[in-house]
């Protein structure tokens, strides 16, 4: 086992030498899920339903709460080796070599990061439209373009349409299932986009909330030493969104890259422990998969009977349809206490819904029931803005 006195790895040494790209990474300010899902809102109300943010309401699961408490007691040491026995965990698992793969206080932060490193005024960020927003913010903090693709039918990225766009494409954004529809982009797909796109570009696979689903990951294609960087977070199935801890895998050579902006920071070891038993758990990901899947077949089954239409989602949230603009629906939800999801502006009569416990997707079907109906209206007046949490000053992507 190592200590922290044996810092032994290139990459930690070669984080004193700053590069030009600290600049960038000084001037770059993380957009995460909860910024986006509470730039409007709020401290929330006492017993307040939150199905705004695509959290786990199960939290951490009983190991990783165990392993994380036992570990305050030593919160005073920075203690490396609990991060290098995290990804010897991670490399086990997924069959990559410990270089491989970093450890981070979530997803957000490589995610920016490679942005930072992969795009520029001449090598443009290519999405899905919609899609989840925190890159092109990253993009537009740098001045990169961002290309946005619309979805193909079947809510599936646009591979051959995206690489059409772009044929100075720095970075290829892919998230299956996608935020905000929960659909997925089929391997193959992922594939030709790999096999087909620019010379010296990447290909970043979100992989967020890939344990939800039945598709298979992008990993083969990091173990195969492709162009690919791999984002996962434990921020979702594990529950530990405030506890913090993500991790991306790519090439050793990707990595450093990425590193340049901000990395190898000391990890908060209780979210480093608890991350650890997580992934000990056999049993966390298929029963947390099951719970999830047969809540939001439940709800899916309610909307049907109703008469609402939704995007069926692979995921732990979907996008539902108001038919009309759908900022006053949500300003009605919040009204009866169920904060619901934003709206994006390719599809703007829909609102993202995360799928919650039980009761709480009961209670949200009560008030959805009531809004559609026109028996409640925000006409009282709008939720109050948090003066910590909005946007202003970020560029919105057009
Ligand atoms: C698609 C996607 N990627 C990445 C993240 C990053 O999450 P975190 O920084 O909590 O790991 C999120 C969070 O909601 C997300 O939805």
């Amino acid at each position: 086992m190592a200590n922290d006195l044996n810092v032994s790895s290139a990459s930690r040494r070669s984080f004193l030498s700053l590069s030009a790209a600290a600049s960038v990474a000084l001037a770059l300010r993380i957009v995460t899920e909860p910024m986006l899902a509470r730039a409007r809102v709020h401290n929330f109300p006492k017993d307040a339903i939150r199905i705004d943010a695509n959290e786990n309401p199960l939290g951490p699961c009983a190991s990783a709460r165990e392993a994380a408490a036992a570990m305050v007691a030593q919160g005073g040491r920075y203690s490396f080796w609990l991060t290098d026995d995290m990804v010897q965990t991670l490399a086990e698992m997924e069959g990559l070599k410990p270089e491989q793969i970093r450890v981070y206080p979530g997803s957000s932060e490589p995610l920016h990061h490679a942005v930072a490193a992969f795009t520029s005024a001449q090598r443009s960020y290519v999405t899905a439209d919609p899609g989840y927003e925190a890159g092109m913010f990253a993009s537009n903090a740098i001045g990169t373009t961002v290309v946005k693709v619309p979805l193909t039918k079947s809510y599936a990225h646009d591979v051959k349409a995206m690489l059409a766009a772009a044929p100075n494409a720095g970075l290829f954004y892919v998230c299956t299932p996608n935020n905000p529809t929960g659909t997925i982009t089929s391997h193959s797909d992922i594939e030709y986009l790999v096999q087909n796109k620019p010379k010296d570009s990447v290909v970043m696979v979100d992989e967020a909330y890939i344990h939800f689903c039945d598709a298979p990951s992008a990993m083969d294609l990091v173990r195969a030493g492709k162009d690919v960087i791999l984002l996962r977070t434990f921020s979702k199935i594990y529950g530990m969104a405030g506890l913090r801890c993500g991790a991306v895998f790519a090439r050793p050579d990707v990595l450093e890259k990425i590193e340049n902006y901000g990395g190898w920071n000391a990890m908060p070891i209780t979210a480093v422990v608890a991350a650890t038993a997580s992934l000990k758990d056999q049993q966390l990901v298929p029963e947390r998969k099951r719970i999830n899947a047969r809540i939001r077949s439940q709800v899916f089954a309610w909307l049907d009977r109703n008469g609402y239409s939704y995007i069926p989602s692979e995921s732990n949230f979907f996008m539902l349809d108001t038919k009309r603009p759908a900022k006053p629906a949500i300003e009605a939800m919040a009204k009866q206490n169920v904060y619901i999801g934003r709206i994006w502006p390719a599809m703007p009569t829909y609102t993202r819904i995360t799928v919650g416990t039980a009761p709480e997707m009961e209670q949200f079907q009560t008030a959805w029931q009531k809004v559609m109906s026109g028996a409640v209206t925000a006409s009282v007046g709008a939720p109050p803005i948090s003066r910590r949490r909005n946007l202003d000053g970020l560029v919105i992507p057009a």
